[in-house]
């Protein structure tokens, strides 16, 4: 007999059935009430027992965190708080869990408690709904695409290229740490290295991605990216999951409409299909704001922001405009910013991206056309030769989600700009010959999607929304 789950049962419509169930207890109450997860829903059921009928020996087993198996009946409850039960006729044990020394006690557990038992703390309300979340999230961001006609590219994770040319890379060798190869010129040999040149980690699928839309027109990437910027905030990770669509003929209205329709597209997917989820995490999240200052919280609920997302058009504005708002705006006046805004050409910090969205315009914004000196040299130059074709999204809470823009398919113009950085065209040797062989106006953007199931999910550092998060010290599990 298979056994259903939790979330069949609790919604079955077929009552008086035997069942059989497996999971681990949250609680034993009374010597009476088991409420059984099995991770399957948010929700618990509750499983009756008779205790005089069963061994004492037996019941004292029955602690939090153990893994049972239950027979019984399912039937209505006599109780509140839930429509059916189980009563139970037949109660094993599979797992113990020491009482004395289980971490995840049925007690508020603090999150940098939890981050330290990242192997238990899906065990957790919080941390299961986050992951159901995450999942559903990840598929509806693969329907997206799917039903869109993207073809899904795996791009490589070992490659030789810095994409975004910040040098923040992880290296990736067999050489020797102690006594590597060296040339004649003392410096470390890495033809002699397993790929017979420097590899690293990629920080994007990006280059890759556009030979594939060079051929397939509409191609996405979703996997991990790795960077080792020295960031200990709560928006960077040093392995974090992006998604990379990239577009042939599309300009960057055409990205700019794409990565709208897209984030609400999923959005709205998830809001629909995580319900108890998300109604678990907006209960969360006001208990939580209870505790802080009413100048601190946010004015929206999480499902009502959600839903303002999923159904309000995202303010699009030139980096010119707003540098102008951030330049004239009162925190910059009165000296608040960290980074005051003096001039054009400055770049945008976290706490101008949020003045822009949660302050001034109150809505999702998108930037565009940026100074071609503060972005990545793939970026299409604008006919002014001062900003190029790029646009990044901005939420409410997080700052930047989206990074993108319109690509330079100019070989010229391209060169132009490698030669002036300093890049080595001998390794973009293959990215430059898509300039030569059919080249074409094509657009895309990456997001990054823990950023976007912290904004689902309304959680605030972004360690809390991936199971085992890499950060600057910390790869533990
Ligand atoms: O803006 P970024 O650096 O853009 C790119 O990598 C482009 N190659 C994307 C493209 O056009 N195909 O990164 C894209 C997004 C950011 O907007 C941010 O959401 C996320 O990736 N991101 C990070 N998320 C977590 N931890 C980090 N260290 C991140 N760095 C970037
Ligand atoms: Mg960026």
């Amino acid at each position: 007999m298979k056994s259903p789950s939790v979330k069949e049962l609790l919604t079955a419509t077929h009552i008086l059935q035997e069942v059989v169930i497996n999971g681990w207890v949250k609680t034993f109450r009374s010597n009476r009430f088991i409420a059984l997860n099995d991770g399957s829903t948010i929700n618990n059921i509750q499983c009756v027992v008779d205790f005089e009928n069963f061994d004492e020996n037996l019941l004292k087993k029955v602690s939090t965190g153990a893994a049972v198996k239950i027979s019984g009946t399912l039937v209505e409850s006599q109780g509140r708080g839930q429509k059916v039960e189980i009563q139970v006729k037949e109660l094993t044990v599979l797992g113990e869990s020491d009482p004395d020394t289980y971490p995840i006690q049925p007690k508020k557990h603090s999150l940098e408690f939890l981050r330290e038992k990242a192997h238990l703390r899906v065990r957790t309300n919080t941390f299961s709904a986050i992951m159901r979340v995450r999942s559903t999230l990840s598929f509806a961001i693969h329907q997206y695409f799917q039903k869109n006609g993207f073809v899904y590219t795996h791009t490589p994770i070992v490659t030789g290229s810095d994409a975004e040319g910040a040098g923040e890379m992880f290296r990736v060798t067999t050489l020797d740490a102690k006594n590597p190869p060296l040339t004649e010129e003392g410096e470390v040999n890495y033809k002699e290295d397993f790929f017979a040149k420097e590899t690293n980690l990629t920080v994007s699928g990006q280059l890759e991605a556009e030979t594939f839309a060079m051929a397939l027109g509409k191609v996405y990437t979703f996997g991990p990216t790795f960077r080792a910027e020295n960031s200990n905030t709560s928006r960077h990770l040093a392995e974090f999951w992006m998604v990379e669509p990239e577009v042939a003929f599309n300009d960057l209205d055409a990205n700019m409409d794409l990565a709208e329709d897209f984030i609400k597209n999923v959005i709205s997917y998830t809001l629909e299909n995580c319900k108890e989820d998300i109604e678990f995490l907006e209960k969360r999240l006001l208990d939580e704001e209870k505790t802080k200052p009413q100048a601190e919280r946010s004015e929206m609920a999480l499902i009502e922001k959600l839903k303002f997302v999923s159904e309000n058009n995202f303010k699009r504005v030139s980096y010119t405009e707003a540098i102008d708002i951030l330049r004239n705006s009162k925190p910059n006046k009165k000296k608040k910013f960290k980074y005051p805004i003096d001039a054009w050409g400055a770049d945008l910090q976290s706490e101008h991206e949020r003045y822009l969205v949660e302050k001034h315009f109150k809505c999702p914004v998108i930037l565009f056309d940026y100074p071609a000196d503060i972005k990545a040299f793939y970026m299409r130059l604008n006919e002014d030769g001062k900003t190029v074709r790029a646009m990044d999204i901005l939420f409410p809470g997080i700052g930047e989600i989206v990074g993108g823009s319109q690509r330079e398919e100019r070989l010229d113009v391209l060169l132009e700009k490698t030669k002036a950085l300093g890049i080595d065209e001998e390794e973009l040797w293959w990215y430059l010959d898509l300039r030569k062989f059919g080249t074409a106006v094509h657009s895309g953007f990456g997001l990054g999607f823990e950023r976007l199931v912290l904004f689902a999910t309304g959680m605030s550092n972004i360690r809390d929304v991936i199971p085992f998060p890499r950060t600057p010290q910390n790869a533990e599990f």
